[in-house]
Formats: structure tokens, C-alpha cells, sequence
């Protein structure tokens, strides 16, 4: 059983921690599972064991795994805490041994040098792994049938520093690209990794700036890391400053290099300030590449760091054009409505692309607060919202395809929906091509799946099953 927990809004409704792992085949279903979901949708997100203090922060519990597995119209569930070295030494010594951002990353004198990597932000498939990921520790890998933890991950050469949390696949070579950047030498490295998990390109970059690096684009040909002025300093912490510092006068900054690009070949290109959690896609379009992503457009001036729980700043989705050979820049806000979490048709990763569901507000106007599913056509530039009513609270869908060989966009949209009055979570499923339409499986769970980041799909023809 859980520990009590200190008065927080982010141990509290959408955000209370399940408390148990359970293994579930009995599920209630309202309506049809289609029967060409064969797979598992894996989730991640944090859910403390332990709360240091009262000052706990959504981004510092511990991951758990959230899977639900489909077979020819039949469904399973399991949860599973990761095994992480911390969450290891909590549960050994019964209490919370490391304090979060507003405890100034305090550690209790029994947590030694033990990581305080939670791995709570991302779960993804790669060279036939499972990685947990949190962008300021190590990717750990877990059983896909059992979700035990089982090794950190095994990269060749293995990897010696933190890896950001929001990788980027390319859907037709099977490359895996992210960098590493939460480090007290405040560097930023970039690494490619060929479908077999093998490191081929390792380069140190020299950015305007470190700053929070949530997320980062790719297209065909290029890398785009958006460096957004939410200065990250480990100096100014030490100093007794703030490790998150909203710096406004630094700007946006853009660095474009080809794929497998050296320092030296970095192009940047410069903008007025905003900051942007998550990208949608990128891709190619002549001399130009366009970039889409969710961001807060209009940050107020003075605000230290994001992690103010009450500040209400809504998301919108924005797109720039770089063009590579003038060297100008376009930015154009694509839709006015809050969204966040955007998934693609990740086939289409980093190529030309048309839809993106999203987690978004039509009636709400608080932080953290969805109340429907949005499918953005990007072509159309025009949306279609599933409303689902005021005791729910939408988590990032993620899209599933028909088969692999569906045009874009023909498929599966799937996510969980906490219902507020019950205080339990169903999983959702609608058609990605009539998303305001009925949903065409509700599956029951009798506890809640509480507010997270992010999941992945993986088919059970990948082995998995
Ligand atoms: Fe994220």
C-alpha cells in the first residue's frame, strides 16, 4: 500500500498514483475491439511510490508501464513499476530518498551515488527492445510480455551518458537519432544509432545555448533541434540560482544539419522567443523544410520555470519554414484551440504528412486540463474535435495503422480517458477517419491510469507475443 502523501495537486484526481500492479483478462468492453489490433499499446508516465516532500512535481515519480495488448478482438492489461536503481533503493529503505526540482534535488544521506533516473517520460521499440526513457538518465530495457525491468540499455558501444527522451525512428532505414544534453559538463551530444541499436554517429555540438531540449524534429535529409530561451544552468543552480530559467532576451534558435553533420555544418536560424514541448513532424518541401510543433506561443515575461502548477499558458500548434537557401524564416500559428501531445501516422515520420491527433481543450481553461481528442489535417489546416464531457480527462492518443500497408491516416486512435466521478480510467478507441464519430471500443479498467507522457504501439508480428 501506498504511503500517505503530502497535500499536492499532482497526487491528487487525474494525477493520484495507481497504487497496485495487476495483471487483467477479464476487462469489461463497450462496443467491438477491431480485430486487426494485434499488438500492444505501451504507456508511460510517473507514479511516485514515495514523495520526497510536499513539493513534489508530475515530472520526478517514478515510471510505470501501462500495456494493453490486443489479439483478434480480445484484450489484456498489466502495469508494472520500473525497476529503476531509485525506485529500488525507495522501496528498500520504505521512503522517498530523493527530493525533485523545488527541493533543490535534495538526496537523502542513503541514496549514495545511486542515479536518480526515474524513466518515467517515454517507452519506445527499437532493435527489438523495449526502452523506458527519461532525458536525464539511461534508457532502461523491459520484458514487452512480463514488463520487468531488465538491463540498462545495450547500445553498442554501450552508451556513457543520459539520453533525451523523445528519439526520433526513421520509418524507412530503421535509424534511431536523439542526443544527450542533461549533463553537469553542459555539453550537447548527438547520436545515430543504425535498426540494430549500434551507435554510428556521436558528435558534439556547439548550441547558442543549453536550455530544457525537450524534443527535437527530423526529415529525410536533416536534423532540426529547436533550442527554445528556458535556460537550463547547472552552474546558476549551484550558485543557489534556478536550473529552469525563462530568459526571453536569449531568443528561439533553430540548429539544421544534414543527418550524419559535424559541428561545423550546423545552420542556425533565429527567431523571437516561445517555447515548444513537442514536435509533430518535420520534412522537406524544395529548398525548404517545414517544422510543426505545440508550443506556448505568448510565454509571459518574468515567469521562472514552467513547473508553476497553477500557471495556465495554452498550447497551440505552430509551424516554421526554414528555407536553407535564402536563409529566412516563416512562422505561422496553425489553429487557436489549447492541444498538446501530437502523434502522427509515424511512418510518415519526417516526411511529407497530413494528420496529427492530439490531446486538446475546447471548454476548459486549466494547465494540464484536456477534455477531448483533436485530428488537425495539416493539409487542410482544419480540425475535428471529439468532445467527451466534463468528467473526462483525455491522455495522449497514439495512432495505430489498419495494416501496414494503409494509406496515411487509415486506422486506429487510442488513448485513455480518466473519468473523474468513478476516479478509474477507460481506453478508448475511435477511427482515425471519423474521429468525432462514436468511439468503436470502450475498455473498462476499475483503476485509473493517472495523467502521463507518452506511449507506443508495437505489433505482436514484431515478436512480442
Ligand atoms: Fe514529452
Amino acid at each position: 500500500m501506498l504511503k500517505s502523501f503530502p497535500e499536492n495537486v499532482f497526487l491528487d484526481g487525474v494525477f493520484a498514483p495507481c497504487e497496485a500492479e495487476f495483471n487483467l483478462d477479464d476487462l469489461q468492453v463497450i462496443g467491438t475491439i477491431p480485430t486487426e489490433l494485434n499488438g500492444t499499446f505501451y504507456r508511460n508516465g510517473p507514479n511516485p511510490e514515495y514523495v520526497y516532500s510536499k513539493n513534489y512535481h508530475m515530472y520526478e515519480g517514478d515510471g510505470m508501464i501501462h500495456a494493453m495488448s490486443f489479439e483478434n478482438g480480445r484484450v489484456s492489461y498489466q502495469n508494472r513499476w520500473i525497476r529503476t536503481e531509485r525506485f529500488l533503493a525507495q522501496r528498500k529503505a520504505g521512503k522517498a530518498l530523493f527530493g525533485g526540482m523545488r527541493d533543490r534535488m535534495a538526496r537523502a544521506p542513503d541514496a549514495g551515488a545511486i542515479s536518480h533516473n526515474t524513466a518515467n517520460t517515454n517507452v519506445l521499440w527499437h532493435h527489438d527492445r523495449l526502452l523506458a526513457l527519461n532525458e536525464g538518465g539511461l534508457p532502461l530495457v523491459m520484458d514487452p510480455q512480463s514488463l520487468e525491468t531488465l538491463a540498462l540499455t545495450d547500445f553498442n558501444p554501450v552508451l556513457d551518458r543520459s539520453m533525451s527522451a523523445h528519439p526520433k525512428i526513421d520509418p524507412k532505414t530503421g535509424e534511431m537519432l536523439f542526443y544527450s544534453y542533461l549533463s553537469p559538463n553542459m555539453d550537447f551530444v548527438y547520436f545515430i544509432t543504425d535498426a540494430q541499436g549500434q551507435i554510428t554517429h556521436r558528435e558534439t555540438l556547439t548550441l547558442p545555448f543549453l536550455s530544457l531540449l525537450h524534443d527535437f524534429a527530423i526529415t529525410k535529409h536533416f536534423t532540426i533541434i529547436p533550442i527554445f530561451p528556458l535556460t537550463l544552468d547547472y552552474k546558476r543552480f549551484m550558485q543557489g540560482g534556478s536550473i529552469l530559467k525563462w530568459e526571453p532576451e536569449r531568443r528561439a534558435h533553430f540548429a539544421i544539419l544534414p543527418r550524419y553533420g559535424k559541428n561545423e555544418d550546423i545552420i542556425f536560424f533565429e527567431d523571437e522567443p516561445c517555447l515548444c514541448m513537442h514536435t509533430v513532424n518535420a520534412f522537406e518541401q524544395g529548398d525548404e523544410l517545414i517544422l510543426d510543433m505545440v508550443g506556448m506561443h505568448d510565454v509571459p515575461e518574468g515567469i521562472e520555470a514552467f513547473v508553476d502548477d497553477e500557471l495556465y499558458l495554452p498550447n497551440h500548434l505552430v509551424r516554421w519554414t526554414f528555407n536553407l537557401k535564402t536563409r529566412q524564416l516563416k512562422k505561422q500559428k496553425r489553429d487557436s484551440m489549447n492541444m498538446e501531445f501530437p502523434r502522427i501516422d509515424e511512418r510518415f515520420t519526417g516526411r511529407p504528412y497530413r494528420h496529427t491527433y492530439l490531446a486538446s481543450s475546447l471548454h476548459i481553461e486549466k494547465p494540464n486540463a484536456f477534455d477531448s481528442i483533436t485530428h488537425f489535417d495539416a493539409v487542410n489546416q482544419h480540425k475535428i474535435v471529439h468532445y467527451l464531457g466534463e468528467n473526462a480527462i483525455p491522455l495522449e492518443p497514439i495512432f495505430v495503422p489498419k495494416s501496414a500497408d494503409a494509406k496515411e491516416g487509415e486506422g486506429f486512435v487510442l488513448f485513455y480517458v480518466y473519468c473523474k466521478q468513478e476516479r478509474r480510467s477507460d481506453l478508448m478507441i475511435l477511427d482515425a477517419q471519423n474521429v468525432a464519430g462514436d468511439p468503436l471500443a470502450i475498455i473498462q479498467l476499475p483503476h485509473a491510469v493517472p495523467f502521463g507522457f507518452h506511449g507506443c504501439w508495437v505489433e505482436n508480428k514484431k515478436g512480442v507475443h
